[in-house]
């Protein structure tokens, strides 16, 4: 990580008055989670009281993590609609409060403030739009839409009839949203026309329309109007959904689902390969997603929660939808970005609709914090009670830059440690009942018991101080099922490398006093802005360019970004490097996955470090990425030496 690399060991005990509004304390964590641990069956049997179930559960946790036989069940005979249970079982108690609050990218245009009646309407009507396009239970629908209540009407509009959803990051390319299509075979997608964010507008449906080349003709195009920009429209495959919306009728029984019934599948880079379809269940996820919003933020009745991650991330699933829904809360919903049209964007709309709980990532953090305070003094933050972090690990200097200039010293910090795969938070403080440490995840959330692992033997390390690799002992229910059309790859990537276990593919530390700091990825997986990625997908990315014969991409400390994309690349015998081939090179990743995989440093390499057995060695090429040349190690077994001296004397600065 960049800046310190000596963790800031300072300890801050939770205020008399965070403890004394908290849902759990210190006692009654200890209590709670020691009968998650031990009685899983009879804990998580209880908390799945939280929802609204059309027929109860009578099995609570059928699990095996065998290799060979990896099979995850919660409450499999339980029957539920997550739909009803994000809306319908609070109008009765709820139905003119706010569920969402829609923040427009340009701060001019009012708030929308959606409350669960309205929610109701348009999810019922969007149901029915679906309805009518031959949606049935267990298709899949894609959708790629910018963060607009539609994205959430859409969501809860599949899951209220028992279809998939596949939500793809509006960042993605063409390419990349034709790829995720054609793995979950998709019947259709929905989009938007253009997308405004930071002042400027995405051409959404002409991505679409590119995508949609390289897919069945069978695909229909859902298209909200969200700007009226014009768009290219090919009747018969188009379907303007704003206009179709207020046709149908706007009631749409939610149907009754299975537990453990997909709710939706979400695309994520692993260390090898194209992205995994990460499978989450319905009855499990939502109960996970609602009790980790509660417990960690503190959630009350009356709080305004905002989550700033996009939706067509696993944070913005949890944490702007469904948690916050299944609680009843009020949810923002912000199409914007955190420095248009400046710096002071986020706390403006902190101020503006008096958030209480705030949910960032520390990329964002740590580009705020280098635009100065002046920002987030000029407004007033006293709603805010508590901060989260998530995505990537928090260098002590923007936690401490968080705790002081926006949180003012009174405000508990949750660093929340989770994954796309685990559905929600798996390592945190909770507020009321646990200290925090700047960059510390702390500790494990009720029913996770994370181990520390030596890396080769695999051996639990028991002891503490200790360092290695983390794995999780026993299943929980907001653990994906699966790997969409692939449950050996599944088996394979998560069980196989140390048997019986969950392998998160992170490295963690559990200090002295039992507390957890994750330290990254152990794996080919990068984190640039809180954006997870497979250096794989952009090696391919390069290799598929005729330029290109040969590309490795690794990792390296970036001041904002946490991590940044560096990429050796070998050309053809007719090639000859230039500026210019840097720029084709680094718009082409950005075509073929998208902005957000867009190289950082290409350094050209006539020679990529190998083993004798052809094999890339990665570690010298990420510590010469890093500019740490003096500990390269043993580089006597590479095929030819003479090939690390050329990287480290053209190393690009
Ligand atoms: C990293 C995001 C340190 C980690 C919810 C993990 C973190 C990957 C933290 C998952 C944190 C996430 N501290 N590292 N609080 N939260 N990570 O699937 O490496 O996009 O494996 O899920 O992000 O990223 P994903």
């Amino acid at each position: 990580m960049p800046h310190s690399t000596q963790p800031d060991t300072t300890v801050y005990p939770p205020s008399d008055d965070t403890v004394a509004r908290a849902h759990v304390d210190a006692a009654r964590y200890d209590e709670m989670y020691k009968a998650s641990i031990t009685d899983p069956e009879g804990f998580w049997g209880e908390q799945g009281k939280r929802l609204d179930w059309i027929k109860p559960y009578s099995t609570v946790k059928d699990v095996d993590f065998s290799y060979g036989n990896v099979s995850i069940n919660w409450f499999s005979d339980g029957v539920l609609n997550v739909a009803a249970n994000c809306i319908d079982r609070h109008l009765a108690t709820r139905g003119d409060q706010t569920a969402i609050i829609f923040e427009p990218d340009d701060p001019d245009t009012p708030a929308q403030h959606i409350t669960y009646k309205d929610l109701h309407e348009k999810v019922c009507r969007m149901a029915n739009v679906l309805l009518s396009q031959g949606v049935m239970r267990g298709d899949r629908v894609v959708i790629y839409l910018p963060m607009i209540p539609e994205a959430a009407y859409a969501m809860l509009a599949c899951a209220r009839i028992g279809a998939i959803h596949s939500v793809v990051f509006a960042g993605f390319s063409p390419d990349a949203l034709a790829n995720r299509v054609n793995d979950c075979g998709a019947k259709l997608v929905i989009t938007a026309d253009t997308a405004p964010r930071g002042g400027r507008r995405t051409a959404l449906k002409s991505n679409a329309d590119a995508a949609l080349l390289h897919c069945s003709d069978k695909v229909r195009c859902l298209v909200v109007k969200h700007t009226g920009d014009q768009t290219t429209w090919i009747n018969g495959r188009d379907v303007d959904v704003n206009a179709l919306m207020e046709t149908v009728a706007p009631d749409c029984p939610a149907r009754p689902m299975g537990a453990e019934d997909p709710l939706f599948v979400l695309y994520t880079s692993g260390s090898t390969g194209k992205p995994k379809g990460v499978v989450h269940s319905s009855g499990g996820y939502l109960l996970f997603a609602a009790m980790t919003h509660e417990i960690t933020f503190d959630y009350h009745e009356g709080d305004v929660f905002w989550c700033t991650a996009d939706v067509g991330w696993v944070t913005g699933h949890s944490y702007i939808i469904y948690g916050p829904l299944a609680n009843g809360a009020t949810t923002v919903m912000f199409e914007g970005v955190p420095t248009y049209p400046d710096a002071s964007r986020f706390w403006q709309v902190c101020e503006k609709h008096k958030v209480t709980q705030f949910y960032t990532a520390p990329t964002a953090i740590r580009a705020l914090m280098g635009q100065g305070n002046q920002f987030v003094e000029k407004s007033d933050l006293s709603s805010i009670r508590l901060l989260g972090t998530v995505g990537e690990p928090i260098n002590p200097e923007a936690w401490n830059w968080y705790n002081e200039v926006v949180g003012k010293g009174k405000c508990p910090i949750v660093d929340t440690w989770w994954q796309t795969e685990t559905g929600g938070h798996m390592m945190t403080p909770l507020p009321g009942a646990h200290a925090t440490k700047p960059g510390a995840a702390m500790k494990p959330f009720f029913g996770v018991e994370p181990v520390v692992l030596e890396p080769q033997s695999g051996e639990e390390i028991h002891e503490s101080p200790t360092e290695g690799v983390l794995c999780i002992k026993d299943s929980w229910p907001g653990q994906m099922r699966t790997v969409w059309g692939d449950h050996e790859r599944f088996q394979q990537t998560y069980f196989s490398d140390y048997k019986g276990y969950y392998f998160t593919g992170d490295g963690c530390r559990r200090d002295a006093d039992g507390d957890y700091w994750i330290t990254g990825r152990v794996d080919d997986v990068i984190n640039v802005s809180g954006h997870r990625m497979g250096t794989a997908e952009v090696e391919s990315a390069l290799v598929a360019h005729a330029a290109v014969a040969e590309a490795a991409v690794v990792g390296y400390p970036h001041d904002i970004k946490g991590q940044g994309i560096y990429c050796y690349v070998t050309l053809m015998n007719d090639q000859n490097p230039s500026d210019d081939l840097v720029k084709e090179l680094r718009s082409w990743v950005r075509t073929e996955i998208g902005p957000i995989a867009s190289p950082d440093v290409i350094q050209w390499a006539p020679g990529l470090p190998k083993t004798r057995s052809g094999k890339i060695m990665r570690r010298i090429l990420r510590k010469i990425a890093e500019n740490d040349v003096g500990s390269l190690g043993d580089t006597s077994t590479l095929a030819d030496p003479s090939v690390v001296d050329d990287l480290i004397s053209n190393r690009t600065k």
